[in-house]
């Protein structure tokens, strides 16, 4: 079977773990620092809070944006569950934009018209990596004073006009997921990107109870008046260490999965049955996810199990679950692209002949 995910581990990983497992120093300490200076070196943005998950950076924006009960956050229904959840769990209200047909991304035009009084956030996700339209989101929100959260989990490497996603150009926070199976794993873990210090600040002490962690201490802080309670968010130095390795191919395994999806662009286009997503000019995916357009979902799904070929939708749209049900809107064009949607292989474990077997087999028909 050619997966539709892998699960990447540098091999140079073993020796580096092993010293920080028996080094005496397992939580959040200097590989944790040495994994963020990297990160932030990469995505030109000093205020980078390494995390134990992305999730956990989206209700640390949402709290440090004071969203709470009363208040909603616009945001798009097709994405992991996680880009929803965090919204409820500070008790507001989702309010579901449609998406773009062209790019499964947030309609700007749709967003623009979910935002009312009540609306404290907007979050945008980049479906698959493929970047959102930033600058007119960013200009409706700025406007209104309303703050921008990139999720960025799919976009590690993704690139918006003359900014990288993660450098905050267009948002008040990006967040990033190292999970498993993207592009950069660290085991599990995230990053929350800031684009103010008073943010990052605030969220070193957020992520780890409220307690501040570098200022100087007589007895294990128990003398430290917390201001603000906070949560168990923060990254751990084992996950850190396995992030500083990883990190070190990232250019490589990016460059074969772009490599991997322009192959798919020059080779599935005109394919009877299926419909490619446009690309524009002026950002590059990151190419988490091959989406494509087909007739006869299930059809070609039974097809390409036959040939074995992993394909998905990868996530549920969000407003179908009934613990949301509240929420739930119109949303015509995720109605009609929901029932075409899938995604094929495309990362770094794609070798030329698998992705040749693939358009081989599409083009067979099915
Ligand atoms: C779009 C999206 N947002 C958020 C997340 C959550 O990230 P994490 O698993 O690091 O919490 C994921 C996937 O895991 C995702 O696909």
């Amino acid at each position: 079977m050619i997966p539709l995910f892998r699960v990447y581990m540098n091999p140079e990983v073993d020796e580096a773990l092993l010293r920080v497992i028996h080094s005496g120093w397992i939580g959040q300490g200097e590989k944790v620092k040495e994994f963020e200076s990297l990160l932030s070196e990469k995505f030109y943005n000093k205020y980078c809070l390494a995390l134990s998950a992305g999730t956990h950076g989206l209700h640390l924006a949402l709290r440090m944006l004071g969203v709470g009960k009363g208040d909603n956050v616009v945001t798009t229904a097709l994405t992991c569950t996680a880009t929803s959840w965090p919204i409820l769990m500070q008790g507001a209200d989702i309010r579901w934009a449609d998406v773009k047909r062209s790019d499964l991304n947030i309609d700007f035009v749709s967003m623009r018209s979910k935002i009312n009084e009540k609306t404290k956030a907007v979050i945008v996700v980049h479906w698959g990596g493929y970047p959102c339209d930033m600058e007119e989101i960013y200009t409706i929100c700025s406007e209104r004073e309303i703050p921008v959260i990139e999720d960025a989990a799919h976009a590690f490497g993704s690139t918006y006009r003359e900014s990288i996603i993660g450098d905050c150009t267009y948002s008040d926070f990006t967040m990033m997921s190292f999970q498993a199976i993207k592009h950069l794993n660290c085991l599990d873990g995230g990053a929350l990107f800031c684009r103010y210090e008073d943010h990052y600040d605030r969220g070193k002490l957020l992520r780890w109870y409220g307690i501040d962690r570098e200022g100087s201490r007589v007895d294990l802080r128990c003398e430290e008046d917390i201001k603000e309670f906070g949560y168990k968010y923060h990254l751990n130095d084992v996950c850190a260490t396995i992030g500083i390795s990883n990190i070190k191919n990232i250019g490589s395994n990016l460059k074969v999965t772009k490599d991997n999806a322009k192959f798919y662009m020059d080779n599935l286009k005109g394919v009877s049955g299926i419909e490619l997503i446009q690309t524009e000019q002026d950002r590059q995916s990151a190419y988490w996810l091959f989406t494509i357009y087909v007739e006869d979902r299930t059809g070609f799904a039974r097809k390409m199990g036959e040939k074995g070929i992993m394909v998905s939708r990868v996530h549920e749209r969000n407003d179908k679950h009934s613990c949301v049900k509240e929420f739930k809107t119109d949303l015509p064009v995720l109605d009609e692209v929901i029932h075409k949607m899938i995604c094929i292989p495309v990362g770094f474990w794609v070798t030329n002949e698998n992705r040749q077997y693939i358009v081989d087999s599409i083009k067979e028909g099915w």
